[in-house]
This record gives structure tokens, C-alpha cells and sequence, in this order.
């Protein structure tokens, strides 16, 4: 019995050793839109829980370095693997100059991996909506994709049950795009120009996740050897749903992304729910529902 208790202690602290050593600590992640919200809740849980190293990116600098600020009052062991990095995702310019800064100080490969959490909500135009929460991802993985380790790397893509609801109820045609395997970013691209000239009877919420989604297929059929995926974090109290209903809080958003980064991935360009299972991408499913076990 105390052979056992002493093999599965030292198991314990070979496992904490593994993932606070410095191999581990070298694994850098970028989480875009991270001084608030389900981002900061996370930057904090990859950094002090998960042993990464976090970009923690923000368009606006005093929330940016406030958040880190933050984080590190309640896990001082962060202090040297939290990195404020200014990066709006809707702006080239930002977000050249940020993968600029990592190339310049990190090198090639100097990221594990990318989750594109930035966003916004429902109040937005078609195209302001569309630029932060589709084009936004895309931007940031133009100019990311290069510094990512090419065999080992991750993108996490955070879309939303709105975007399978969407396309249940989307026309036909149009649903059979955004959910086809085979979907182009030519296709893709021309149906957003398209809804942001002629918005009307298109929820921009709900259509840009779609699209997110559909735009994580095209990217992980074009690196076959990442992981990149999309996922939902939940119904999560933040300011994106604050006043209709939502009462978790962002630290319970966080798992599906966690999962994303760190977990034994069987496929790839799919999309999870809440709790990290599998979802279909043309209907909603609910957390504890059985996983979508489909192509
Ligand atoms: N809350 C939910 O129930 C829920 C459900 C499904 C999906 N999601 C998704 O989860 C993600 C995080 O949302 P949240 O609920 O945590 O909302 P949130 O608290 O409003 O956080 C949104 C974050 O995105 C940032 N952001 C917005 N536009 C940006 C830009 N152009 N460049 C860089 N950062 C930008 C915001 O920064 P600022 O402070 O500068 O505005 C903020 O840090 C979003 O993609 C959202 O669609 C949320």
C-alpha cells in the first residue's frame, strides 16, 4: 500500500514538474481580445493552471496592461509568462506590427498556438461584425501562421451556437456552403461582400460565427498538420450578454478552448460545444448531449 501511495506521488509531482518545466513553459499562446471577459479568464487559467506562456492580446493598451495587472494580483507565479501585446484584429496594421514584435523577439516558431477570442456582439453592423469576428481571426492568422510551430501547433477559433443556428434556418443553398467540407475561401469571401452590401434577413451575430466556422474548415484542410478548430464557450455572463439571461461566470467559458489547445484531438477543422464534445455545424446541440458523431 505505501509502495502504491509513494509511486502515485511521485506520478503527481513528475506531472506538475512536466508542466511547469521550462520545455513546457516554451509553449507561447496568443488569445486575441484578452483584457476582459471569457479572453482575460482565460490568459489566467493558460498561464497559472496550463503552465503557457500568454500574449495577452488588447486593442486598447491601458486595459490591455490593467488585465495583466490583474491577473497577476491574484497569480503572482505569472509574472513571467504574461506578456501584454497591443493587437486590434480588425486593423492590418495592428496586427502586422504585433506579429512583427513576436517574430522580432521570439523568432520563427515562436508560437504554439492562436485562439482568436476577440469579438463582439450582437449591437454591431454587418460589416463592423464581420470584420472583427471573421475577417478579424483571418487577419490575425495571415500574419500569425508563420511564427507557429509547424508540427505541434494549435488555432482555437471562438465562434458561437449562433453560428449552427444560423445555418439551420439559413436557405438552403447558402447553408449548404457554409457547412460543405469542401467550402472555399473564394465562396466564402463573396457571401460576406454580398450580406454586407445587402444585410437585411441575416442575424450579423449569428453569420459571422457561421462563417468562422466555415472559414476554420478551409484553413485546417490548408494545414493538414496543426490542429485548428472552433468551439463555443457557453452562455456566459459578460458584457457580449449582459442583461439577457446569462449567469456563468467567464472562468466557465474557458474549458472547450483549454481542450482545443491541450487535448488528445482526433479530427480537425471541427467544431465542440461547451463542454469540449463534438457539435454538428447546420443545428444546434446541447452541452451533454451525446457528441455528433458524423463526417
Ligand atoms: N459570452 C458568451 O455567452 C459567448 C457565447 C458564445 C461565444 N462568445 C464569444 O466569446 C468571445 C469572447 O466574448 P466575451 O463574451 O468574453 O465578450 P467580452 O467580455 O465583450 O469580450 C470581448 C473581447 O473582444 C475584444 N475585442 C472586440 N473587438 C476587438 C478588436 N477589434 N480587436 C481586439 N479585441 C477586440 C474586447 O476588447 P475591448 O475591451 O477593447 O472591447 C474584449 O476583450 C467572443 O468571440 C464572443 O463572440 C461568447
Amino acid at each position: 500500500m505505501r509502495k502504491l501511495l509513494t509511486l502515485g506521488l511521485c506520478c503527481l509531482l513528475a506531472a506538475s514538474w512536466w508542466e511547469h518545466s521550462p520545455a513546457m513553459a516554451l509553449r507561447r499562446v496568443l488569445v486575441t481580445g484578452g483584457n476582459k471577459g471569457i479572453g482575460r479568464a482565460l490568459c489566467q487559467q493558460l498561464a497559472a493552471d496550463h503552465g503557457f506562456y500568454v500574449f495577452l492580446g488588447s486593442r486598447d493598451a491601458q486595459r490591455g496592461k490593467e488585465a495583466v495587472e490583474s491577473i497577476l494580483l491574484k497569480s503572482p507565479e505569472c509574472q513571467d509568462r504574461l506578456q501584454f501585446l497591443p493587437l486590434d484584429v480588425a486593423s492590418d496594421t495592428s496586427v502586422a506590427k504585433a506579429a512583427e514584435m513576436l517574430r522580432e523577439q521570439y523568432g520563427a516558431e515562436a508560437l504554439y498556438g492562436i485562439v482568436n477570442n476577440a469579438g463582439v456582439g450582437f449591437q454591431t453592423s454587418m460589416a463592423e461584425t464581420l470584420n472583427i469576428n471573421t475577417y478579424g481571426p483571418k487577419r490575425v492568422c495571415d500574419h500569425f501562421l508563420p511564427l507557429i510551430d509547424p508540427q505541434e501547433g494549435r488555432i482555437v477559433n471562438t465562434a458561437s451556437a449562433s453560428g449552427p443556428n444560423y445555418n439551420s434556418a439559413a436557405a438552403s443553398a447558402e447553408r449548404a456552403m457554409l457547412t460543405s467540407p469542401d467550402v472555399t475561401w473564394e465562396e466564402l469571401d463573396a457571401c460576406m461582400q454580398k450580406a454586407i452590401q445587402e444585410p437585411a434577413g441575416r442575424q450579423p451575430y449569428g453569420f459571422s460565427k457561421a462563417c468562422l466556422i466555415a472559414y476554420t474548415m478551409i484553413l485546417a484542410r490548408e494545414h493538414p498538420t496543426l490542429k485548428i478548430n472552433a468551439m463555443t464557450p457557453g452562455y456566459i455572463l459578460t458584457d457580449i450578454t449582459r442583461g439577457m439571461g446569462a449567469s456563468k461566470p467567464p472562468e466557465e467559458g474557458t474549458k472547450a478552448a483549454i481542450y482545443c489547445l491541450t487535448g488528445e484531438l482526433k479530427g480537425n477543422g471541427w467544431y465542440y460545444g461547451s463542454d469540449a464534445l463534438r457539435s454538428p455545424i447546420d443545428r444546434y446541440r446541447a452541452p451533454g448531449d451525446p457528441p455528433y458523431e458524423g463526417p
